[in-house]
């Protein structure tokens, strides 16, 4: 039998980056798979009108997974929803047939936020708030 996978402790809490994001609750150690970031596998055609109705509230949700599937977090979601992008991120996804995993792309302490490149395409017209003077745009 499988043995069950021992998840990092995270916490969700208002973040300086936007809104709110999530915190490591402990030490995480480089290259763990730390959440798999849930949401409805919705179609790619259905999940483009649905995006842009998002990101008229200024919000993405929708996380492409391969060239049929698409992730609304906004339905289904877990903690992973939270997760702020950053363009020096300590996170990377990885997808692994329908599943997209978030994993630390380095140690990481207790306390600090998670974040990973969204790598969004298209008009990209929310501006990034990683650091001070990001000039990059989601
Ligand atoms: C998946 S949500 C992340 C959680 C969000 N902070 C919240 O409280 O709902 C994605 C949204 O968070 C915001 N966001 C995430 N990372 C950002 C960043 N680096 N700069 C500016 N806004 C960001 C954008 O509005 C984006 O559409
Ligand atoms: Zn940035």
């Amino acid at each position: 039998m499988p043995l069950p996978s021992i998840r990092p402790r995270l916490v969700r809490r208002r973040s300086k980056v936007h809104g709110f994001g999530v915190f490591a609750g402990e030490p995480i150690t480089k290259n763990t798979r730390i959440i798999d970031y849930a949401g409805e596998l919705v179609r790619n055609f259905e999940s483009e009108e649905r995006e842009e109705r998002y990101l008229a509230q200024g919000c993405i949700w929708m996380f492409r997974v391969n060239r049929t599937w698409s992730r609304d977090a906004a339905v289904g979601g877990n903690i992973a929803r939270f997760i702020n992008h950053s363009c020096s991120p300590n996170c990377w996804f990885e997808v692994a047939a329908t599943t997209i995993w978030i994993r630390a792309s380095r140690s990481i302490r207790a306390g600090e936020e998670l974040t990973y490149d969204y790598s969004t395409v298209g008009e990209r017209t929310i501006p990034c708030r990683c650091r001070p003077g990001c000039r990059n745009k989601l």
